[in-house]
């Protein structure tokens, strides 16, 4: 008797890999020159959410996946790192609390032991990100990089309460790095992050945005399309890859001698296949300092 197994590779499977080209959306200047501003949460009555349009524009994206080790944070602004072993599972990621104790860990220890010349860290913020209605965040769709220097530096003082201390650090060497994973042990298979080498990103092009929460204003930066800028992505990341993305680098600030910033957007890949699993990640944000 024969027995005829069938391995199917339903299109519902597939991964989009490989060069591709996407449309972005970037950042433009409010038409009547005021200084732009957007409202983490609901904005004042009559004012709108943010006063500056965005435009989209469609850019190459190459994949980075097979050349992981020719990228790095002060080159590049973002690493890549494969086989990163986790004790949190999909279900750590449910709670804020299991978050902190189970993954916060991991990812100081990451940290320290991936950037020379770390010696603390602090991690002060998480974000779960589902793509599913009704997930309280979704994929960024939106050229930004987190913070601009200034914000950088208040995110010093905000989180170092003993003001000597923190006029310390602030005079040493300290960045702000995310650390971005998917929940899932599978690949990403649709909304995938892209990002743009430093090297190749004209710091004219960054432009501060006042980000308003209802107790205190951060600032971030938009981006401003330039045809300059090589934007990358790193096909199908697995539940044992992290990506590190450097938003800030007081180095970089003061000597220029490092990559200070990685403007990062979701994108929709048109080969996504219909059925394809939401993407689901989290990115913790650490301070670094030397
Ligand atoms: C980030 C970020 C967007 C996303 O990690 O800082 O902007 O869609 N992420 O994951
Ligand atoms: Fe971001």
């Amino acid at each position: 008797m024969t027995t005829t197994t069938t391995t199917a590779t339903t299109s519902s499977d597939y991964i989009p890999r490989g060069p591709t080209t996407a449309e972005l959306t970037f950042y433009a200047p409010p038409p009547d020159n005021s200084a732009p501003y957007n409202y983490v949460e609901s904005p004042p009555p009559g004012q709108p959410a943010r006063n500056y349009p965005e435009v989209p524009h469609r850019v190459t994206l190459n994949d980075i996946r097979g050349h992981e080790s020719q990228y790095n944070l002060d080159k590049d602004s973002f690493q890549a790192l494969q086989n990163i072993t986790s004790a949190a599972t999909y279900s750590t990621f449910d709670s804020d609390d299991s978050v902190r104790s189970i993954y916060y860990p991991e990812v100081e220890q990451l940290l320290l032991s991936t950037i020379p010349g770390s010696r603390k860290i602090i991690l002060f913020d998480h974000t779960i990100r589902r793509q599913k209605d009704g997930a309280p965040r979704q994929p960024v769709t939106r050229a930004h990089v987190d913070q601009t220097p200034r914000a950088a530096a208040d995110r010093v003082k905000l989180h170092i309460q003993d003001p000597e201390e923190a006029e310390k650090l602030l005079a040493g060497r300290y960045r702000i790095v995310n650390v971005w994973r998917p929940l899932t042990v599978e690949p990403v298979q649709s909304a995938p992050l892209a990002f743009a080498s430093a090297a190749s990103v004209d710091g004219e092009d960054l432009v501060p945005i006042e980000h308003r929460y209802p107790h205190r204003t951060g600032e971030t930066m938009g981006v401003k399309y330039n045809p300059g800028q090589e934007w990358l992505y790193w096909s199908g990341m697995t539940g044992d890859e992290r990506l590190l993305l450097k938003c800030s680098d007081s180095k970089g600030l003061k000597d220029g001698d490092v990559a200070q910033w990685v403007p990062h957007t979701a994108f929709w890949d048109e080969r996504t296949p219909a059925e394809a699993r939401a993407r689901e990640s989290i990115e913790v944000r650490a301070l670094v300092f030397d």
